[in-house]
């Protein structure tokens, strides 16, 4: 079969649209690797740093490595004026997606311009952008608050150091380390929209502040990172443990997705998921159960029952946006959570992707028509 004959697959599903050696998945199996590791073992003896390494330069860091890259990013986190002008400026109505997309254009702006044939350029943008995207989130979420923006605490690690920024208070050990490894199990998924995105901007030779910014727009979507909002939204609204069953018929037979289960590539429960599960459990036996946890269990549950035969298992957002409530999180900063983590994927896919690089331009099957006669405004 040539390219020609090729049949539109919509969605691209099962079409190759990169070759990468960042991430693996087994969707069977319910395997994720990054760069070789597997996700349990990163999650249990690694941090978010280290793993931005990895995915970033292919290896795990040594101890100097590691430090000299923490150090730069602690270096970076601090936002220019004119950056935190900006974001000052936004509609505080506004979603706190769009706001580290146009942060992160106006971080681009404020930065010096990237060389992309020389990699220590290159290598200075992809730290400026890890350490800037919590702080913008930070930024905005005070602003919009009234309350005062706080400055890096360069002593604490990303996650703590993010709900410092936000919270304003110095997060105990427990949650730390529960939003850290939450940022590790997010940090990259192989080709999903928003690295498809990344990829195909980055195609372009745009510099890598719009390739973030574009995967933003794509993750913010509900049927993408957007789901871990609507699945504590979903949850809210079923009220308790006791009216699951009746909502899930409900929706299962009005045709309505239940947000938080099924993932175009895991058949089994997304290994994200157990990980995050375990978490929110150590979390909810230190600071008490909630009705949203139990509601929660009890639609794994039935949904294991009901569509399990099917392939729907919950996936990374299901277990997301509850660890994020008990943390005192607002619900609008779940999908930020996630891009604060993913742009390390995104950044590694956008080097990997200047290494070998060609512009994207799929085809198209056209289904319109030709010949159409101009008629004058007057006679239409
Ligand atoms: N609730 C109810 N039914 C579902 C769900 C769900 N969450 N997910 C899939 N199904 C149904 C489909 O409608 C389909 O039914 P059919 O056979 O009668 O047509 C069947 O199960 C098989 O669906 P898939 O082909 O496995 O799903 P697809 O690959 O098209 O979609 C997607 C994957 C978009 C993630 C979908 O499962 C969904 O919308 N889930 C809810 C939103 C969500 O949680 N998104 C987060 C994904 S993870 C992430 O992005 C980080």
């Amino acid at each position: 079969m040539t390219v020609q004959d090729h049949e539109y697959v919509p969605g691209l599903a099962g079409i190759p649209a990169a070759e990468s050696a960042i991430s693996w998945i087994d969707g069977q199996v319910g395997i994720l690797e990054y760069r070789g590791h597997r996700i349990e073992v990163l999650a249990e003896r690694s941090n978010f740093e280290e793993v931005c390494w990895l995915l970033l330069h292919g290896a795990l860091p040594t101890a100097s490595e590691l430090s000299g890259f923490r150090e730069r990013i602690a270096a970076h986190r601090a936002l220019s004026g004119e950056v935190v002008d900006a974001i000052r400026a936004f509609p505080p109505d506004g979603h706190p997606m769009a706001a580290i997309q146009a942060g992160l254009a106006a971080l681009g702006m404020a930065s010096p311009e990237v060389d992309l044939s020389d990699d220590a350029s290159c290598d200075d943008a992809v730290v400026r952008i890890l350490a800037a995207t919590p702080s913008i989130i930070a930024t905005f979420e005070r602003s919009r608050q009234g309350l005062e923006v706080l400055p890096p605490d360069p002593a604490l690690g990303r996650a703590a150091n993010f709900l410092w920024m936000l919270t304003g208070t110095k997060p105990d050990e427990l949650e730390a380390h529960v939003l850290d490894v939450a940022l590790v199990l997010h940090a990259d998924h192989t080709m999903n929209a928003s690295t498809f995105t990344a990829r195909v901007v980055a195609s372009t030779e745009a510099d890598p502040y719009s390739v973030c910014a574009a995967a933003c727009g794509s993750l913010k979507g509900p049927l993408h990172g957007g789901a871990n909002e609507r699945v504590l939204q979903q949850l809210e609204a079923i009220g308790d443990a006791d009216a699951v069953p009746g909502w899930t018929e409900s929706q299962i037979a009005g045709k309505r997705k239940i947000m938080g289960f099924g993932h175009r590539v895991y058949k089994t429960k997304d290994p994200r998921s157990k990980i995050l599960q375990d978490l929110a459990t150590r979390l909810f036996e230190r600071l008490g159960t909630t009705k949203i946890y139990d509601t929660a269990l009890a639609l794994e549950q039935i949904m294991l029952e009901r569509l399990g035969d099917k392939g729907i298992h919950p996936n990374v957002d299901f277990f997301s946006g509850i660890v994020y409530s008990k943390m005192g999180i607002p619900t609008d900063m779940f999908t930020p959570i996630f891009a604060i983590s993913r742009v390390a994927g995104w950044l590694a896919h956008w080097r990997e992707q200047m290494q070998d690089n060609r512009i994207f331009r799929p085809r198209q099957v056209f289904g319109g028509s030709h010949g159409a006669e101009f008629l004058d405004i007057a006679d239409r």
